[in-house]
């Protein structure tokens, strides 16, 4: 793949919110925990884990966690991307808590690019309540949902969503 394909491969992915019910293949889904796993972690701790939920009960819970979000009910697949807490923590220490996010966030999105690799959509749903996705999966208290990322075959929206003006986020030398 050279730059401009690359630079194409991105810019064709968008959030998608309406699913089909056709579930995802196993080596599916092994290729999107597969990729994760590439991804770069603070010392190399991986401070991440994953829930992936396919059953119906499950995820429509999450959709209640996840204030009535009727993507992640429809979805075939979530994948619940947490951070890890006792990786990261015990050789970071406080700074622990954000490299387990950042490991997190990392991993979600190599999983988010694998499945557009796969032709698959997806939607990244950072809006839950946390103590409830708790509940529903019975996480224990050192490991933080950061996203659910829903997986599956849907309907794109027609057009792409927008994007600032790239020089808006680019400050030189200094603020
Ligand atoms: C941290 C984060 C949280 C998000 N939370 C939600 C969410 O709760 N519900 C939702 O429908 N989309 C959510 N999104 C998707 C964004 O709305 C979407 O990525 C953004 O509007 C850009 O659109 P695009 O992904 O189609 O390019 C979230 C994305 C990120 C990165």
């Amino acid at each position: 793949m050279d730059s401009s394909e690359f630079l194409g491969f991105l810019t064709s992915r968008s959030s998608v919110r309406e699913y089909g019910s056709d579930p995802l293949a196993q080596d599916e889904i092994d290729y999107l925990v597969t990729c994760a796993g590439t991804a770069p972690s603070a010392g190399n701790l991986e401070a991440w884990d994953v829930i992936v939920v396919t059953d119906q009960d499950t995820r429509a819970a999450l959709a209640e966690a996840a204030f009535g979000q009727s993507h992640i009910e429809q979805v075939p697949a979530v994948f619940v991307v947490c951070a890890n807490y006792v990786r990261s923590m015990s050789r970071y220490g406080d700074r622990g808590i954000l490299y387990g996010l950042e490991d997190a966030t990392i991993a979600c999105t190599y999983m988010m690019l694998a499945a557009h690799a796969l032709r698959l959509h997806s939607c990244w749903t950072g809006a839950f309540d946390d103590e409830e996705v708790r509940k529903v999966l019975s996480l224990p208290q050192h490991i933080r949902p950061v996203s659910l990322l829903a997986v599956g075959r849907g309907h794109p929206p027609a057009q792409l969503t927008g994007r600032m003006a790239e020089g808006e986020h680019v400050h030189l030398d200094t603020w």
